[in-house]
């Protein structure tokens, strides 16, 4: 494969509301001491009433087209990552459309829980390959709080609500910034750790019915992080050694920003000391999707990353899925 994948631009937004630790202890049996230490998690951003990922998305959506110089127009290709779409039907990727203002891309969500970011940029390389003049924004948008149950103090104070967003197009062979390379994986048999059951066609919505806890995000915490770190430091090797690098070739580390405890283990595990590890899950919580791009953009927009970094992505999810990403400044 040939083609060079160019980073147009990187963009990301979040609500306005923000919740604090202290804000959780007044309604949930849980401390600011307790986050923080087992999580690192200091705040997080939560929608208002009726605000849903495709309206995050949109921000992050401009934000991104105007740092890449292109209008909405230009678009060929929207590729959406969410676990919680505004609707089952139509797709979010069709409403952020409409929300564009344009018609007639080819639209579609990609659902790979907390590693959904890089499935669709996956999935944007492929389009890219097929079609060398596509213009892709590959969108991640999260409202986790709606899959969030707020009597259940072991999840609800980890996650938080933002989307990012990336316009990819093809380029020149020495065109940067670009995206080296991505690989994924996945374990099916391991799904049973990180779960949102109901709702789907195995659980169905009942008429009438109560929803129960099935309905929001459950997970085997000390499992997960077991998996997530393994996961994420291997296939990073893995990535690396495919393109001859060890982690020393790599100026900034951003992890999937699950929690500040793995984040660390990651950068452990890689021996890629902290100054060169970015991490803002003290202020987003865990967003799934969005929490990735929404790093990228933010270390770019603080100037972390500078012309000529090389940026590895390591992310981990429900399914179990995993991947890596590397970037080139
Ligand atoms: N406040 C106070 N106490 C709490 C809270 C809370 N919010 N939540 C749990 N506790 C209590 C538990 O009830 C338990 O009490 P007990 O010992 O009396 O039974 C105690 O704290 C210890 O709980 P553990 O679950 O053993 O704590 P642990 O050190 O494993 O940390 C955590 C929990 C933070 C969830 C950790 O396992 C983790 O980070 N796992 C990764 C999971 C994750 O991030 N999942 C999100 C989605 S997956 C992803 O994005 C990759």
């Amino acid at each position: 494969m040939n083609t060079n994948f160019i980073l147009r631009g990187f963009g990301h937004h979040a609500p306005e509301r923000v919740m604090t630790n202290a804000d959780l202890e007044r309604f949930v049996d849980t401390s600011d001491e307790w986050i923080t230490t087992r999580t690192g998690i200091k705040e997080r951003h939560i929608v208002a009433e009726g605000e849903a990922s495709s309206d995050l998305g949109l921000e992050a959506a401009r934000n991104a087209l105007a740092k890449a110089g292109l209008a909405a127009s230009d678009l060929t290709h929207i590729v959406f990552a969410t676990f919680t779409p505004d609707f089952i039907i139509p797709s979010s990727a069709c409403v952020l459309q409409e929300k564009l203002g344009i018609s007639g891309q080819f639209c579609v969500d990609v659902q790979a829980a907390c590693s959904g970011f890089l499935y669709a940029m996956e999935t944007a390389r492929g389009l890219l390959a097929l079609n060398p003049q596509a213009k892709v924004l590959v969108v991640a948008a999260e409202v986790v709080t709606s899959r969030v149950n707020w009597e259940d103090r072991s999840t609800c104070v980890l996650f938080g609500d933002a989307a990012g967003a990336a316009v990819l197009t093809a380029g020149d062979a020495a065109e940067t910034p670009r995206v080296v390379d991505i690989m994924l994986g996945a374990d099916g048999s391991l799904g049973e750790l990180l779960t949102v059951r109901g709702g789907g066609s195995a659980i169905p919505y009942k008429l009438g019915e109560a929803v129960g806890e099935e309905y929001f995000v459950q997970f085997q915490g000390r499992e997960v992080f077991k998996h997530a770190v393994r996961h994420m430091s291997a296939i990073s090797q893995t990535l690396l050694a495919k393109h001859g690098m060890t982690t020393a070739d790599v100026d900034v580390l951003i992890p999937h920003q699950a929690n500040w405890r793995i984040i660390d283990a990651v950068g452990r595990k890689l021996e890629i000391p902290q100054e060169r590890v970015f991490a803002n899950v003290e202020r987003y919580g865990n967003t799934s999707a969005a929490s990735v791009p929404v790093a990228i953009s933010e270390a770019l927009d603080m100037g972390v990353i500078k012309p000529g970094n090389r940026v590895l992505v390591p992310t981990f999810g429900g399914g179990f899925t995993w991947g890596a990403m590397l970037l080139q400044f």
